[in-house]
């Protein structure tokens, strides 16, 4: 369910890098100022595609959150590891295959047509590809404690408690670096289909 991903991106500006940014430079975000997120909301622009898009970002945020939350219930002793792994497991294989493919997509589709239509956002997608790498080399961490949780349960019961606070750990980096990725994602893109449309870009 998580694949490797061979492509190289450009090198972006060091204090840019997803762990270390806290928010986009101006000149990224060009379009921002005239399209800021309280209107994106109902403007005409906002069509089916990007509509969809943002619902899809919004569930990835739930599920990092949801998920990051059930570890802390089950290390609290709120939830029993049964309970907890019938409700976890189908719910995290889903959300990181989802997000693995999300991207695949972003990546071989929406980024290039992005970058054909308005040169400007190609440093702005270099810098998400850069995320992508970096989400995703979190996510084969996760994935990895997945795994070992997983046979834990199944298995090896008392070593359950033992993998919970890694994979909270885990789960929680993977969310924070995710969050940024998304709000930032958002700034970029969205206000470049208000300006031009899904159709006049090629995205309908
Ligand atoms: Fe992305
Ligand atoms: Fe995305």
């Amino acid at each position: 369910m998580v694949y490797l991903r061979p492509t190289m991106t450009a090198p972006v500006p060091a204090e840019l890098a997803l762990d270390r940014r806290t928010a986009l430079p101006e000149d990224y975000t060009f379009l921002l100022m005239d399209h800021p997120r309280p209107t994106w909301e109902g403007h005409p622009n906002n069509g089916q595609w990007c509509q969809f898009w943002l619902a899809r970002h919004n569930m990835f945020r739930e599920f990092g959150e949801g998920l990051t939350d059930a570890c802390k219930k089950l290390l609290a002793g709120e939830v029993e590891p049964k309970g907890f792994h019938e409700w976890f497991m189908t719910r995290v294989s889903f959300f990181l295959g989802e997000l693995d493919t999300h991207h695949k997509i972003e990546e071989y589709h929406y980024f290039p047509l992005l970058t054909r239509s308005d040169a400007r956002i190609g440093k702005g997608v270099d810098l998400l590809e850069s995320d992508h790498h970096i989400i995703h080399e979190l996510l084969r961490g996760a994935y990895d404690t997945i795994v070992a949780l997983d046979g834990a349960i199944q298995e090896k019961p008392n070593e359950v408690m033992g993998l919970v606070p890694r994979m909270h750990d885990d789960l929680a980096a993977l969310d924070v670096g995710l969050q940024r990725h998304l709000n930032d994602e958002e700034d970029l893109i969205v206000p470049l289909i208000l300006e031009r449309s899904e159709a006049d870009l090629g995205m309908a």
